[in-house]
């Protein structure tokens, strides 16, 4: 039957939403799907039931697309998609309801504080707490509202500047270690992929923009190291009840060990992205990645 294909959307991350939605239905159509592109940036959801799809795949990223409330409106709706359901698409939506679980389960996190907008915090004792920070936006994606701090006014100009993408912001303790990122595809994990950036950290210019990143894939660490990247990742993805496909990111302290960052239950699909990397690696081009999502949905 025919496939709607949703990508773009209003989330911040609509720019990349459209590069992985164009690149996933490409990948269905030369397939020989009858795949259709939707954006409910320009259409209203309800008129998915009067275009007689059978399922959907959802290539939208972040708020409205992957946090669990379109997900919603497809159960309501009927219609069969990819990936995660409500629940594990809404908690891995949320960076502080993650990192409380992480912890709860005994999955290594970096320490962090939560800072609610129009809420007090003192900005000295945070810095005193967890000295060089990371300060992200609850619920985005792709580095987005993301900032560095060293000091206390580095912090609140952080936070002010978050505040513009979310009412609740995670300051983490600052990791220096590598970067490594598991992809999961039909609940299982694929080769690991590290990311390299020159300058700074994997943000939304190195991710889409930037030339200079590298990526190894499989990552260059021992095959123990690999399988507790593996099994960290899944448990992870499990832990928040996600399903199907989607993406872990980790990253290696100075004391050598992994901490857990994020699941991610849409990530990036474009021909460039880390899944479609990790999926090749272990010979799935991306036209039969594209469709060992979809066959989820059945
Ligand atoms: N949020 C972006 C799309 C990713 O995780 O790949
Ligand atoms: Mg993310």
């Amino acid at each position: 039957g025919k496939v709607a294909v949703l990508l773009g959307g209003s989330s911040a991350e609509r720019e990349v939403s459209l590069k992985s939605g164009n690149a996933v239905h490409n990948a269905l159509v030369q397939a020989g799907v009858d795949a259709h592109q939707f954006d409910p940036a320009h259409q209203p959801l309800h008129e998915l039931m009067q275009g007689q799809f059978a399922r959907v795949f959802i290539a939208l990223h972040g708020r409205g697309g992957e946090d669990g409330t379109l997900q919603g409106a497809l159960e309501f709706m009927g219609l069969p998609y990819t990936g995660s359901g409500v629940l594990g698409s809404a908690l891995a939506m949320d960076k502080v309801r993650c990192k409380h679980l992480f912890q709860v389960a005994g999955l290594r996190t970096s320490p962090y504080v939560v800072v609610d907008k129009n809420s007090a915090y003192d900005s000295q004792a945070i810095m005193a707490q967890l000295g060089h920070v990371m300060v992200k936006p609850s619920h985005e994606g792709s580095s987005i509202g993301m900032a560095e701090a060293h000091t206390a006014q580095q912090l609140k100009q952080a936070l002010q500047d978050a505040f513009q993408f979310d009412d609740q912001v995670l300051v983490e303790q600052w990791l220096s270690g590598r970067e490594f990122t598991v992809s999961i595809l039909a609940d299982k994990a694929l080769p690991v992929i590290e990311m390299r950036t020159p300058s700074g950290f994997y943000d939304y210019q190195a991710k889409y923009q930037s030339s200079t990143t590298e990526y190894f894939c499989p990552a260059d660490i021992s095959a123990e190291q690999t399988a507790q990247l593996q099994e960290m990742a899944l448990h992870a993805f499990n832990l928040v009840g996600a399903k199907g496909w989607g993406r872990v990111d980790a990253m290696q302290g100075d004391d050598g060990e992994f901490y857990l960052l994020e699941v991610n239950t849409v990530p990036g699909m474009t021909e460039k992205s880390l899944v479609p990397m990790a999926a090749k690696a272990q010979g799935i081009e991306f036209s039969e990645l594209v469709q060992r999502i979809l066959e989820q949905t059945l």
